[in-house]
Protein backbone atom coordinates (compact mmCIF):
# COMPACT_ATOMS: atom_id res chain seq x y z
CA UNK A 1 0.00 0.00 0.00
CA UNK A 2 1.53 3.63 -0.70
CA UNK A 3 2.48 4.87 1.98
CA UNK A 4 1.23 8.59 3.68
CA UNK A 5 3.45 11.49 5.12
CA UNK A 6 5.34 11.41 8.28
CA UNK A 7 3.95 14.64 8.67
CA UNK A 8 0.53 13.29 8.33
CA UNK A 9 1.17 10.67 11.08
CA UNK A 10 2.47 13.32 13.36
CA UNK A 11 -0.70 15.21 12.96
CA UNK A 12 -2.18 16.35 16.02
CA UNK A 13 -6.07 14.94 16.74
CA UNK A 14 -8.27 18.00 18.14
CA UNK A 15 -8.73 17.47 21.39
CA UNK A 16 -12.03 18.65 21.44
CA UNK A 17 -13.12 16.61 18.45
CA UNK A 18 -11.79 13.20 19.73
CA UNK A 19 -14.78 12.15 22.28
CA UNK A 20 -17.27 12.98 19.49
CA UNK A 21 -17.85 9.39 18.74
CA UNK A 22 -18.94 8.79 22.41
CA UNK A 23 -21.14 11.86 22.54
CA UNK A 24 -23.00 10.35 19.08
CA UNK A 25 -23.25 7.21 20.61
CA UNK A 26 -24.50 8.40 23.95
CA UNK A 27 -27.05 10.65 21.68
CA UNK A 28 -28.54 7.32 19.80
CA UNK A 29 -29.23 5.80 23.07
CA UNK A 30 -31.46 9.19 23.75
CA UNK A 31 -29.15 10.63 26.18
CA UNK A 32 -29.10 14.52 26.19
CA UNK A 33 -25.68 15.45 26.20
CA UNK A 34 -24.39 19.34 27.00
CA UNK A 35 -22.06 20.87 25.08
CA UNK A 36 -19.47 22.27 27.52
CA UNK A 37 -16.56 21.60 24.78
CA UNK A 38 -16.88 23.43 21.64
CA UNK A 39 -16.60 27.39 21.00
CA UNK A 40 -19.51 27.18 18.91
CA UNK A 41 -21.66 30.78 19.57
CA UNK A 42 -25.31 30.31 20.01
CA UNK A 43 -25.75 33.87 19.57
CA UNK A 44 -27.61 34.93 16.54
CA UNK A 45 -25.70 36.34 13.31
CA UNK A 46 -26.56 40.08 12.98
CA UNK A 47 -29.49 40.14 10.17
CA UNK A 48 -27.51 42.34 7.73
CA UNK A 49 -25.11 40.10 7.19
CA UNK A 50 -27.24 37.30 6.58
CA UNK A 51 -29.47 39.43 4.72
CA UNK A 52 -26.57 40.41 2.09
CA UNK A 53 -26.26 37.25 1.04
CA UNK A 54 -30.15 36.74 0.18
CA UNK A 55 -30.01 40.00 -1.34
CA UNK A 56 -27.20 39.17 -4.72
CA UNK A 57 -28.28 38.96 -7.55
CA UNK A 58 -24.83 36.97 -8.67
CA UNK A 59 -24.98 35.36 -12.20
CA UNK A 60 -21.70 34.43 -12.34
CA UNK A 61 -20.04 33.46 -9.04
CA UNK A 62 -15.99 34.73 -9.68
CA UNK A 63 -13.10 34.43 -8.47
CA UNK A 64 -12.63 37.55 -6.17
CA UNK A 65 -9.34 39.09 -5.49
CA UNK A 66 -6.72 36.96 -3.91
CA UNK A 67 -6.37 39.44 -0.99
CA UNK A 68 -10.49 40.66 -0.94
CA UNK A 69 -11.53 43.31 -2.94
CA UNK A 70 -10.19 47.11 -2.04
CA UNK A 71 -13.68 47.93 -0.67
CA UNK A 72 -13.72 45.11 1.44
CA UNK A 73 -10.67 45.55 3.14
CA UNK A 74 -11.11 49.64 3.57
CA UNK A 75 -14.03 48.78 4.96
CA UNK A 76 -12.15 46.22 7.44
CA UNK A 77 -9.13 48.95 7.57
CA UNK A 78 -12.09 51.37 9.42
CA UNK A 79 -12.80 49.06 11.66
CA UNK A 80 -9.36 48.83 12.89
CA UNK A 81 -9.47 52.99 12.75
CA UNK A 82 -12.36 52.61 14.84
CA UNK A 83 -10.78 50.51 17.00
CA UNK A 84 -7.65 53.02 17.32
CA UNK A 85 -5.65 50.57 15.44
CA UNK A 86 -3.97 52.32 12.79
CA UNK A 87 -4.47 49.87 9.73
CA UNK A 88 -4.95 50.73 6.28
CA UNK A 89 -6.78 48.08 3.48
CA UNK A 90 -2.91 47.83 1.98
CA UNK A 91 -1.92 46.05 5.60
CA UNK A 92 -4.49 43.54 5.28
CA UNK A 93 -4.99 40.12 3.30
CA UNK A 94 -8.72 38.66 3.59
CA UNK A 95 -8.25 34.80 4.21
CA UNK A 96 -10.61 32.09 4.69
CA UNK A 97 -10.99 32.05 8.07
CA UNK A 98 -8.42 32.98 10.89
CA UNK A 99 -7.04 29.21 10.78
CA UNK A 100 -5.92 30.07 7.22
CA UNK A 101 -4.21 33.69 8.96
CA UNK A 102 -2.17 31.58 10.70
CA UNK A 103 -1.33 29.10 7.96
CA UNK A 104 -0.19 31.93 5.93
CA UNK A 105 1.73 33.71 8.83
CA UNK A 106 3.36 30.29 10.03
CA UNK A 107 4.36 30.01 6.27
CA UNK A 108 5.14 33.15 5.39
CA UNK A 109 8.23 33.43 8.55
CA UNK A 110 9.27 30.10 9.40
CA UNK A 111 11.16 27.64 7.00
CA UNK A 112 11.47 23.59 8.10
CA UNK A 113 12.73 23.27 12.10
CA UNK A 114 12.44 27.09 12.92
CA UNK A 115 10.99 27.76 16.18
CA UNK A 116 7.73 29.53 17.38
CA UNK A 117 7.60 30.05 20.94
CA UNK A 118 3.63 30.22 22.54
CA UNK A 119 2.60 30.01 26.00
CA UNK A 120 0.29 27.06 27.11
CA UNK A 121 -1.65 25.89 27.13
CA UNK A 122 -2.70 27.37 24.04
CA UNK A 123 -5.50 26.97 21.30
CA UNK A 124 -4.53 23.35 19.98
CA UNK A 125 -4.50 23.68 16.18
CA UNK A 126 -1.79 26.18 16.63
CA UNK A 127 -0.01 22.25 16.89
CA UNK A 128 -1.24 21.20 13.68
CA UNK A 129 -0.53 24.50 11.74
CA UNK A 130 2.98 24.42 13.02
CA UNK A 131 2.86 20.33 12.36
CA UNK A 132 1.92 21.03 9.15
CA UNK A 133 4.11 23.60 8.13
CA UNK A 134 6.99 21.71 9.47
CA UNK A 135 7.76 24.45 12.35
CA UNK A 136 8.80 23.35 16.00
CA UNK A 137 5.98 24.56 18.98
CA UNK A 138 8.20 25.69 21.88
CA UNK A 139 5.98 26.04 24.63
CA UNK A 140 6.05 28.21 27.63
CA UNK A 141 4.29 27.40 30.54
CA UNK A 142 1.46 29.86 32.36
CA UNK A 143 0.35 28.54 35.45
CA UNK A 144 -3.25 28.27 36.32
CA UNK A 145 -2.57 29.78 39.84
CA UNK A 146 -1.54 33.15 38.32
CA UNK A 147 -4.75 32.92 36.48
CA UNK A 148 -2.58 31.93 33.22
CA UNK A 149 -1.17 35.16 33.23
CA UNK A 150 2.30 36.16 31.03
CA UNK A 151 5.42 34.15 32.04
CA UNK A 152 8.35 35.79 33.28
CA UNK A 153 9.85 37.46 29.90
CA UNK A 154 12.85 35.84 31.30
CA UNK A 155 11.46 32.16 30.48
CA UNK A 156 10.77 33.61 26.95
CA UNK A 157 14.24 34.72 26.35
CA UNK A 158 15.76 31.39 28.01
CA UNK A 159 14.08 29.95 25.16
CA UNK A 160 15.33 31.96 22.18
CA UNK A 161 17.29 30.42 19.51
CA UNK A 162 19.06 31.02 16.30
CA UNK A 163 16.07 28.95 14.66
CA UNK A 164 13.11 31.06 16.63
CA UNK A 165 11.27 33.04 14.25
CA UNK A 166 8.28 34.52 16.56
CA UNK A 167 6.81 34.86 19.63
CA UNK A 168 2.53 33.70 19.18
CA UNK A 169 -0.04 34.58 21.77
CA UNK A 170 -3.78 34.72 22.16
CA UNK A 171 -5.38 37.46 24.00
CA UNK A 172 -7.69 37.37 25.19
CA UNK A 173 -6.73 33.47 25.45
CA UNK A 174 -8.64 30.26 23.91
CA UNK A 175 -8.63 28.32 26.18
CA UNK A 176 -7.62 30.32 29.38
CA UNK A 177 -9.64 33.75 29.09
CA UNK A 178 -6.27 35.71 29.87
CA UNK A 179 -6.64 39.03 28.93
CA UNK A 180 -2.98 40.79 28.28
CA UNK A 181 -2.78 43.60 30.10
CA UNK A 182 -0.59 46.88 28.09
CA UNK A 183 2.34 46.18 30.73
CA UNK A 184 2.51 42.26 29.46
CA UNK A 185 2.15 43.59 25.40
CA UNK A 186 5.03 46.29 26.02
CA UNK A 187 7.21 43.23 27.69
CA UNK A 188 6.89 41.33 24.65
CA UNK A 189 7.20 44.37 22.19
CA UNK A 190 10.43 45.03 23.84
CA UNK A 191 11.70 41.06 24.11
CA UNK A 192 11.11 40.63 19.96
CA UNK A 193 12.27 44.00 18.76
CA UNK A 194 15.71 43.25 20.69
CA UNK A 195 15.48 39.48 19.59
CA UNK A 196 14.40 40.64 16.11
CA UNK A 197 11.62 38.12 15.55
CA UNK A 198 7.79 38.43 14.95
CA UNK A 199 4.97 38.80 17.10
CA UNK A 200 1.87 36.89 16.40
CA UNK A 201 -1.27 37.92 18.29
CA UNK A 202 -4.22 35.86 17.32
CA UNK A 203 -6.61 38.56 18.26
CA UNK A 204 -10.33 37.00 17.38
CA UNK A 205 -11.65 37.53 20.61
CA UNK A 206 -10.70 41.11 20.53
CA UNK A 207 -14.21 42.35 21.64
CA UNK A 208 -15.14 40.00 24.44
CA UNK A 209 -14.00 41.05 27.73
CA UNK A 210 -15.41 41.31 30.97
CA UNK A 211 -14.79 43.50 34.25
CA UNK A 212 -14.39 46.89 32.24
CA UNK A 213 -10.85 46.18 30.69
CA UNK A 214 -9.62 47.26 27.91
CA UNK A 215 -8.26 44.71 25.09
CA UNK A 216 -4.27 45.68 24.00
CA UNK A 217 -3.86 44.95 20.19
CA UNK A 218 -0.40 44.83 19.55
CA UNK A 219 -0.30 46.86 16.49
CA UNK A 220 -1.25 50.01 19.53
CA UNK A 221 2.67 49.13 20.49
CA UNK A 222 5.25 51.71 18.95
CA UNK A 223 7.57 50.91 16.95
CA UNK A 224 6.54 47.73 16.45
CA UNK A 225 5.08 47.88 12.76
CA UNK A 226 7.65 45.67 11.29
CA UNK A 227 7.32 42.77 13.78
CA UNK A 228 3.95 42.72 14.79
CA UNK A 229 1.38 40.11 12.57
CA UNK A 230 -2.48 40.05 14.05
CA UNK A 231 -4.45 36.95 12.77
CA UNK A 232 -8.02 37.83 13.31
CA UNK A 233 -11.47 36.51 12.22
CA UNK A 234 -15.41 36.89 12.06
CA UNK A 235 -16.13 33.31 13.18
CA UNK A 236 -16.77 34.59 17.31
CA UNK A 237 -17.32 38.51 16.38
CA UNK A 238 -19.93 38.11 14.62
CA UNK A 239 -21.28 34.88 15.44
CA UNK A 240 -20.65 33.53 12.19
CA UNK A 241 -18.30 30.50 12.41
CA UNK A 242 -19.40 28.67 9.10
CA UNK A 243 -18.57 32.07 6.62
CA UNK A 244 -15.13 31.05 7.07
CA UNK A 245 -13.64 34.65 7.03
CA UNK A 246 -10.51 35.73 8.47
CA UNK A 247 -8.01 38.65 8.17
CA UNK A 248 -4.01 38.38 8.00
CA UNK A 249 -2.47 41.98 8.87
CA UNK A 250 0.61 43.25 9.16
CA UNK A 251 2.36 46.59 8.46
CA UNK A 252 5.25 44.86 7.38
CA UNK A 253 5.65 45.11 3.92
CA UNK A 254 7.68 42.58 3.11
CA UNK A 255 5.37 39.92 4.94
CA UNK A 256 2.82 40.97 3.42
CA UNK A 257 3.89 40.73 0.01
CA UNK A 258 5.43 37.06 1.26
CA UNK A 259 2.10 35.69 2.36
CA UNK A 260 0.16 37.11 -0.74
CA UNK A 261 2.14 34.91 -2.70
CA UNK A 262 0.88 31.87 -0.85
CA UNK A 263 -2.76 33.23 -0.97
CA UNK A 264 -2.53 33.63 -4.38
CA UNK A 265 -1.92 29.44 -4.50
CA UNK A 266 -5.17 29.29 -3.08
CA UNK A 267 -6.61 31.93 -5.48
CA UNK A 268 -9.53 33.73 -3.59
CA UNK A 269 -11.51 33.35 -0.36
CA UNK A 270 -15.22 32.71 -0.65
CA UNK A 271 -17.24 35.06 -2.53
CA UNK A 272 -20.56 34.97 -0.46
CA UNK A 273 -18.63 34.74 2.63
CA UNK A 274 -17.03 38.12 1.64
CA UNK A 275 -20.54 39.61 1.14
CA UNK A 276 -22.00 38.93 4.58
CA UNK A 277 -18.93 39.71 6.18
CA UNK A 278 -19.33 43.20 4.64
CA UNK A 279 -22.02 43.50 5.39
CA UNK A 280 -21.23 42.40 9.66
CA UNK A 281 -18.88 45.32 9.63
CA UNK A 282 -22.01 48.03 9.86
CA UNK A 283 -22.99 46.23 12.81
CA UNK A 284 -24.26 48.78 15.71
CA UNK A 285 -21.75 48.67 18.89
CA UNK A 286 -25.19 47.78 20.56
CA UNK A 287 -24.73 44.11 18.97
CA UNK A 288 -21.46 44.23 20.69
CA UNK A 289 -22.74 45.15 24.47
CA UNK A 290 -25.33 43.08 24.59
CA UNK A 291 -23.50 40.21 23.17
CA UNK A 292 -20.82 40.89 26.15
CA UNK A 293 -23.19 41.35 28.81
CA UNK A 294 -24.50 38.13 28.01
CA UNK A 295 -21.11 36.62 28.29
CA UNK A 296 -19.74 38.27 31.34
CA UNK A 297 -23.46 37.45 32.98
CA UNK A 298 -22.42 33.75 32.06
CA UNK A 299 -19.34 33.92 33.54
CA UNK A 300 -20.10 35.00 36.38
CA UNK A 301 -22.67 32.22 36.60
CA UNK A 302 -20.20 29.59 35.71
CA UNK A 303 -17.98 30.88 38.21
CA UNK A 304 -20.27 31.22 41.26
CA UNK A 305 -21.51 27.80 40.35
CA UNK A 306 -18.41 26.46 40.11
CA UNK A 307 -17.15 27.58 43.71
CA UNK A 308 -19.89 25.13 44.95
CA UNK A 309 -17.70 22.26 43.68
CA UNK A 310 -15.67 20.92 46.19
CA UNK A 311 -11.91 20.56 45.65
CA UNK A 312 -11.66 22.19 42.06
CA UNK A 313 -9.43 25.14 41.16
CA UNK A 314 -10.55 27.56 38.47
CA UNK A 315 -8.68 30.41 36.97
CA UNK A 316 -10.69 33.29 36.22
CA UNK A 317 -11.23 34.09 32.78
CA UNK A 318 -11.49 38.02 31.65
CA UNK A 319 -12.29 37.36 28.51
CA UNK A 320 -13.07 35.25 25.32
CA UNK A 321 -15.53 32.32 26.52
CA UNK A 322 -13.00 29.69 27.97
CA UNK A 323 -12.44 28.58 31.50
CA UNK A 324 -9.62 26.34 32.79
CA UNK A 325 -11.30 23.99 35.46
CA UNK A 326 -8.37 21.66 37.24
CA UNK A 327 -10.63 18.47 38.95
CA UNK A 328 -9.67 16.63 41.80
CA UNK A 329 -8.90 13.87 39.29
CA UNK A 330 -5.95 12.07 37.35
CA UNK A 331 -6.86 11.90 33.85
CA UNK A 332 -9.45 14.47 32.22
CA UNK A 333 -9.30 12.24 29.01
CA UNK A 334 -10.13 9.03 31.17
CA UNK A 335 -13.13 11.45 32.96
CA UNK A 336 -14.51 13.16 29.70
CA UNK A 337 -15.15 9.81 28.09
CA UNK A 338 -16.29 8.31 31.26
CA UNK A 339 -19.01 11.27 31.26
CA UNK A 340 -20.17 10.65 27.93
CA UNK A 341 -20.53 6.61 27.99
CA UNK A 342 -21.36 5.86 31.76
CA UNK A 343 -22.48 9.06 33.75
CA UNK A 344 -26.26 9.87 33.62
CA UNK A 345 -28.38 12.36 35.54
CA UNK A 346 -32.22 11.97 35.01
CA UNK A 347 -30.58 10.97 31.40
CA UNK A 348 -28.42 13.94 30.59
CA UNK A 349 -24.44 14.43 30.85
CA UNK A 350 -21.93 16.56 29.89
CA UNK A 351 -19.46 16.47 27.40
CA UNK A 352 -15.55 18.85 28.21
CA UNK A 353 -12.57 19.03 26.26
CA UNK A 354 -9.66 17.59 28.40
CA UNK A 355 -6.76 20.25 28.80
CA UNK A 356 -3.95 18.25 27.74
CA UNK A 357 -4.49 18.44 24.01
CA UNK A 358 -3.71 22.71 24.84
CA UNK A 359 -0.77 22.07 26.10
CA UNK A 360 2.49 20.76 24.30
CA UNK A 361 4.58 19.75 27.49
CA UNK A 362 3.78 15.99 28.35
CA UNK A 363 2.01 15.33 30.79
CA UNK A 364 0.86 18.89 31.85
CA UNK A 365 -2.75 19.78 32.04
CA UNK A 366 -4.07 16.46 32.74
CA UNK A 367 -5.91 17.03 35.39
CA UNK A 368 -7.66 20.04 33.90
CA UNK A 369 -10.69 20.36 31.80
CA UNK A 370 -11.97 23.44 29.37
CA UNK A 371 -15.80 24.96 29.69
CA UNK A 372 -16.94 27.02 26.65
CA UNK A 373 -19.64 28.92 28.24
CA UNK A 374 -21.22 29.47 25.00
CA UNK A 375 -24.85 27.71 26.29
CA UNK A 376 -27.37 29.96 27.69
CA UNK A 377 -27.66 30.59 31.88
CA UNK A 378 -30.05 27.75 32.50
CA UNK A 379 -27.95 25.19 30.47
CA UNK A 380 -24.50 26.57 32.02
CA UNK A 381 -26.07 25.94 35.48
CA UNK A 382 -27.77 22.19 34.93
CA UNK A 383 -24.23 21.21 32.78
CA UNK A 384 -22.11 22.68 36.25
CA UNK A 385 -24.61 20.33 38.55
CA UNK A 386 -24.10 17.59 36.87
CA UNK A 387 -20.44 18.04 36.46
CA UNK A 388 -20.80 18.39 40.38
CA UNK A 389 -22.48 14.89 40.79
CA UNK A 390 -20.23 13.56 38.70
CA UNK A 391 -17.30 14.30 40.55
CA UNK A 392 -18.99 12.69 43.60
CA UNK A 393 -19.61 9.86 41.69
CA UNK A 394 -16.05 9.15 40.05
CA UNK A 395 -13.33 6.54 40.83
CA UNK A 396 -11.34 6.92 38.51
C1 LIG B 1 -7.87 31.29 19.24
C2 LIG B 1 -8.46 30.94 17.93
N1 LIG B 1 -7.81 31.30 16.80
C3 LIG B 1 -8.28 30.98 15.59
C4 LIG B 1 -9.46 30.28 15.46
C5 LIG B 1 -9.92 29.93 14.08
O1 LIG B 1 -11.07 30.56 13.76
P1 LIG B 1 -11.70 30.62 12.31
O2 LIG B 1 -10.85 29.82 11.39
O3 LIG B 1 -13.08 30.10 12.46
O4 LIG B 1 -11.67 32.05 11.95
C6 LIG B 1 -10.18 29.88 16.60
C7 LIG B 1 -11.42 29.11 16.49
O5 LIG B 1 -11.97 28.61 17.43
C8 LIG B 1 -9.66 30.23 17.86
O6 LIG B 1 -10.28 29.89 18.99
Amino acid sequence: MPSVSHKGLSMPQSPIRKLVPFAENAKKKGVKVIHLNIGQPDIKTPQQALDAVKNTDIDVLEYSRTEGSEEFRKKIAGYYVKNNIPVEASDIIVTTGGSEALAFAMSTIADANDEIIIPEPFYANYNGFATACGVTVVPVVSKLEDNFALPPIEDFEKLITPRTKAILICNPGNPTGYLYSKEEIQKLAALVKKQNIFLIADEVYREFTYDNKAHTSILKEPGLDEHAIIIDSVSKRYSMCGARIGFLVSKNKEFIATALKFAQARLSPPTYAQIASEAALDTPDSYFKEVNTEYEARRNLLLSELEKIEGIKIARPQGAFYCIVELPIKDADHFAQWLLEEFRVDNETVMVAPAAGFYATEGLGSNQIRIAYVLDQDSLKRAVYILGEALKSYKG
